[in-house]
């Protein structure tokens, strides 16, 4: 079950990151080049946000069956000491959690903004802010961005 859950989430920020890439793109095209504000567009922010979503239910998951995890739940003093156990208990977990509140929020406010290119400046700032953290937390993390170890 571990390893099944531990793939699974390692595979799904491929989908993650491509979607917000495409989503952020889209917004810049469409906020700089002052664009409407197409149904492709909307989709593209929805599914980038449900798969953030889907992302953090499989960490939350994930952060029960994890032999890392484990043994920092078991002795918490001790595991702050420790850079990796840190990491994964701790760290990896509040910035994906900062990822996903940029994102909902930015979502949520573009939906409701007035204008076409308003809605597209809410996607660019929000997703391009939560995509920097995603990565920053990949990179932190010690394990390659793209693959595993
Ligand atoms: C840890 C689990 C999750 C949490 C805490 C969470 C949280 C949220 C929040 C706060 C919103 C409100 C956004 C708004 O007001 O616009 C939302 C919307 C949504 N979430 Fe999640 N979510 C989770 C998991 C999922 C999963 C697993 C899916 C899909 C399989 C999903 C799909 C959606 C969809 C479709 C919306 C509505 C988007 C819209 O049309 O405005 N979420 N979620
Ligand atoms: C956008 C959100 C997230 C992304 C993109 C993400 C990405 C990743 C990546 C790339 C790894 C390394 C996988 C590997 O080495 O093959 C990982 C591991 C892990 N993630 Fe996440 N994660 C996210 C959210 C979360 C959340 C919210 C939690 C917990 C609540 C979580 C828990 C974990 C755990 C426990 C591991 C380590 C598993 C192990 O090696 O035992 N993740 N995550």
């Amino acid at each position: 079950m571990y390893t099944a859950i531990k793939h699974l989430h390692s595979g799904f920020r491929y989908f993650v990151l491509v979607l917000l890439f495409t989503a952020i793109s889209a917004a810049f095209i469409g906020w700089l080049g002052n664009k409407k504000y197409f149904e492709g567009n909307r989709r593209v922010n929805l599914f980038a946000m449900v798969f953030v979503h889907i992302q953090i239910l499989l960490g939350l998951i994930l952060y029960f069956l994890s032999n890392i995890t484990q043994v920092a739940m078991n002795n918490w003093g001790e595991a702050m000491k420790n850079q990796t156990l840190r990491y994964w208990a701790l760290e990896h977990v509040v910035m994906m959690l900062l990822a996903m509140v940029l994102i909902t929020i930015g979502h949520s406010k573009s939906k409701k903004a007035v204008t076409d290119v308003l809605k597209h400046r809410t996607i660019a700032i929000y997703y391009t802010l939560s995509l920097i953290v995603i990565v920053v937390a990949i990179l932190q993390s010690g394990r390659p961005l793209l693959g595993s170890q």
